[in-house]
C-alpha cells in the first residue's frame, strides 16, 4: 500500500524554479535576481528592521546569488557569514568535480534566499532557503533559521524557551513516525540545533538529516506547546485573550463537515453581523478542494478544528489508517488556512482508546458536542432553533454543519435568540480553558441538567 507522508516537504516557489530554467539562458542574472529581491519588511512583523543584501556571482560554470542580512553586530555576522560560506564551498566543490560536465549553456547555480521574521516579543529569526543544482535533477535544499533575542544581543536557542522534555519529543516523534527510526532518533537529540521558527499559530521545524530529498517540516500547534513554554516567551507571544465575565453564560458553536462554497461564506456572513466567533471542524479533502473558503473562515478569526480527511468512523479503521486520516487533514488544513488545528472531532463522535490516544499523541485534544442541533436531519429552520433551544444549557458546544443551506438560514434567528437570554460566544478552546477541562480527555460541553 502507498503510504503518505505525514510531513510537508519544503517547496521551492515556483519562481525559483523559473529563475533556474531562465537563467540557463539568460546572462544577465544579477539584474533578475535583484529585482525578486524580498523585501523583509513586507511581512509587517519583523520587530527591528533587518536589511538584506544580494550578492551575486556569474562564470562560466556557474551562477550564485546569495542573500545575507546586513548586520552590524559582529557576534551575529560571524556565525551567519560561517554557515553561508559553508554552503558556498560545498557548492563550489560540487562544481569543480563536475568541471566536465559545466559550461557550454549548462551551468551550476546556487540561490540563498533569506527572510526575517518576529518569533516573540523580543525574538527575530532569520531563515535561510538555500538551493543548490549542480549536475543532478534534484537539486539541494537546506533550511537554517537563526534566532535572536533583539534586546539582549544573543541568539536563541529553542531549549532558552521551550522545555524540550519528553512529552514535545513524544509528539515531534509521533508526526516523523513514517520516516527511519534512527534517523529521526539522530536528529532529535540535539534540541539545540533545531532549526525552527515560532509564532502565535505553531512552532515550526525543520529537520535536515531525516530525508535525503531535502529539509522535513514539523508543524506543532501553539496550544500544545503552550505550558512547556517559559513564562517570558508567553508574554511576548500573542496568544489572544478573551474577557470572561464571572456570572455570565458562555456556549461554543461548532460547524463540521465543510468547508462549503455556498454554506460557509453564508455562516461567516452571519457570525460576522453578530461579532460571534466559532469553531469550524474542517475536513482535511473539503479544505484541499476549497482552500479560499478554508483561508476565509481562518482569516476571520474562528477556531479551526480537524474533523479527519474523510470523515470515516474512525474506530472501524485499523490504527494506520486512523492516523493517516487525522494526519493528512491536519496537513491540508494547515496548507490551506496556515494554522495547524489543534482540535480534533472525530466524525460521528466515535472514539475509543485508540483515537484517544492519537489524538493526544498528535497534540490534539478531542472535542465532542453536548447538544446536538439535528441540522443534519430536520434540515429546518425552525426546527434547528426549537432543538438548540430545549438542549442549551452554559458551558455547551452546539453541533452545527455549514453544509446544509438551512443551517444558514437558521443562524440569524439562533444567535438573535441566544443573545437575547445572555449567551456569549466563545471558541472550543476557550471554553475548554473557561472551564479548565482537562485538555488529555474528550470534551464535551456542560449538558442541560435534567427534572
Ligand atoms: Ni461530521
Amino acid at each position: 500500500m502507498l503510504k503518505k507522508i505525514p510531513f510537508r516537504r519544503v517547496r521551492w516557489p515556483g519562481w525559483v524554479v523559473l529563475i533556474i530554467i531562465g537563467s540557463s539562458f539568460f546572462y544577465g542574472m544579477a539584474q533578475l535576481v535583484d529585482a525578486i529581491r524580498v523585501d523583509p519588511e513586507s511581512g509587517g512583523s519583523s520587530p527591528v528592521s533587518i536589511d538584506f543584501k544580494t550578492e551575486t556571482d556569474n562564470t562560466e560554470t556557474y551562477t550564485m546569488s546569495i542573500q545575507s542580512p546586513v548586520m552590524e553586530d559582529s557576534r551575529f555576522q560571524k556565525p551567519i557569514k560561517g554557515w553561508i560560506k559553508n554552503e558556498k564551498d560545498a557548492f563550489l566543490k560540487a562544481v569543480e568535480e563536475n568541471k566536465k560536465e559545466l559550461g557550454e549553456g549548462y551551468r551550476a547555480h546556487l540561490i540563498i534566499q533569506a527572510d526575517s521574521r518576529k518569533s516573540t516579543h523580543d525574538t527575530c529569526t532569520i531563515i535561510f532557503h538555500s538551493y543548490q543544482l549542480v549536475n543532478n535533477v534534484r537539486g539541494k535544499e537546506h533550511v537554517k533559521t537563526f534566532s535572536i533575542d533583539v534586546s539582549e544581543k544573543k541568539f536563541v536557542k529553542l531549549p532558552d524557551i521551550l522545555e524540550t522534555n519528553g512529552d514535545i519529543i513524544k509528539v515531534i516523534r509521533n508526526r516523523l513516525q513514517q520516516h527511519p527510526n534512527d534517523k529521526v532518533q539522530e536528529a532529535l537529540m540535539d534540541p539545540s540545533s533545531w532549526n525552527w521558527t515560532l509564532n502565535s499559530q505553531a512552532l515550526t521545524l525543520y529537520f535536515e538529516d531525516i530525508d535525503e530529498a531535502g529539509p522535513t517540516q514539523v508543524e506543532i500547534p501553539i496550544r500544545t506547546i503552550l505550558p512547556y513554554l517559559n513564562e517570558k516567551t508567553v508574554d511576548g507571544l500573542e496568544v489572544t485573550e478573551v474577557s470572561i465575565e464571572p456570572g455570565e453564560k458562555y456556549v461554543a458553536l461548532t460547524f463540521d463537515d465543510g468547508p462549503d462554497p455556498n454554506v460557509t461564506p453564508r455562516i461567516l456572513k452571519v457570525l460576522e453581523a453578530h461579532d460571534v466567533q466559532a469553531t469550524f471542524f474542517m475536513l482535511g479533502s473539503q479544505a484541499e478542494k476549497y482552500p479560499t473558503v478554508a483561508k476565509d473562515v481562518a482569516k476571520a478569526g474562528h477556531e479551526i478544528g480537524n474533523h479527519t480527511d474523510h470523515h470515516k468512523d474512525l474506530t472501524k479503521i485499523g490504527k494506520e489508517q486512523m492516523m493517516e486520516e487525522v494526519q493528512a487533514s491536519s496537513r491540508k488544513i494547515m496548507s490551506a488556512t496556515g494554522q495547524a488545528p489543534a482540535v480534533l472531532r472525530p466524525p460521528y463522535g466515535a472514539i475509543n482508546q485508540e483515537v484517544e490516544t492519537i489524538a493526544h499523541d498528535n497534540g490534539s485534544s478531542l472535542v465532542l458536542w453536548s447538544v446536538d442541533s439535528l441540522d443534519w436531519k430536520n434540515k429546518n429552520a425552525a426546527a434547528i432553533n426549537r432543538v438548540v433551544q430545549q438542549e442549551i444549557a452554559p458551558g455547551a458546544i452546539i453541533l452545527l454543519h455549514d453544509v446544509h443551506s438551512t443551517t444558514a438560514d437558521a443562524l440569524p434567528a439562533l444567535l438573535t435568540t441566544l443573545e437575547k437570554e445572555g449567551y456569549h460566544f466563545l471558541t472550543v478552546s476557550q471554553l475548554q480553558s473557561l472551564l479548565a477541562v482537562e485538555s488529555s480527555s474528550p470534551f464535551y460541553g456542560n449538558m442541560k441538567k435534567k427534572g
